[in-house]
């Protein structure tokens, strides 16, 4: 797939069949994330391990009902939502603390997004299961986070059996001006 079509193919998926993502798309993926612009140093944990993966799920989830925040509390309380839906692969992107730690991550996450999408994929940008690295202070050092980083962002990642996600286009916006 052209890098235009991933791009404008790209979108949320949010129901994920357990099928393991193969190693060589993991590699893929990790590549694309370390491809992207960057301003200080980041970090990348692919997590695969199920047992971590459901306690990610978990504290994220139980993060959300606590949090006092009427949108997040609204969605765990929404009957089926899990935080990660059942992806089998998660990457979460930190990077070292500073002015410019979430624009790095961010930057990286959406690499990662394009480059499954390219690869046959679903994905999603998700700052939720951030709230369980927050909720838990042994888990960043659990997933391998360096010392001195920050959890920023995280993409779960994974096949999935909801295509109708990918077939809906994005909305036409009308954001945009241009200076001639
Ligand atoms: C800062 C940020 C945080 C987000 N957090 C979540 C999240 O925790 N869970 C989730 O399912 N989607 C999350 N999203 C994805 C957005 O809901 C999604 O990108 C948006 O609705 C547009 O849909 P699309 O990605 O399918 O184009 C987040 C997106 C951004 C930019």
């Amino acid at each position: 797939m052209d890098a235009i079509k991933a791009i404008e193919k790209r979108k949320s998926i949010r129901s994920y069949v357990s099928k393991p993502v193969e190693t060589d798309k993991i590699n893929t993926l990790a590549r694309a994330a370390n491809s992207a612009p960057k301003s200080g140093g980041f970090h990348i944990s692919v997590v695969t391990n199920t047992s971590i993966l459901l306690d990610i799920d978990e504290k994220a989830l139980e993060a959300m009902k606590n949090s006092g925040n009427d949108f997040l509390m609204q969605r765990a309380d929404t009957p089926g939502y899990r935080p990660i839906y059942g992806a089998p692969a998660l990457f979460v992107i930190s990077a070292e603390k500073g002015p410019y730690a979430q624009a790095t991550a961010s930057c990286s996450a959406t690499a990662v997004t394009i480059a499954a999408t390219a690869l046959g994929l679903g994905s999603c940008y998700m700052i939720s299961p951030i709230l369980a690295l927050t909720a838990d202070s042994g888990l960043p050092a659990k997933i391998g986070v360096p010392e001195g980083y920050t959890p920023v962002c995280a993409v779960a990642l994974g096949y999935t059996e909801s295509e109708e996600a990918f077939a809906t286009p994005h909305e036409v916006s009308d954001n945009i001006n241009y200076c001639e």
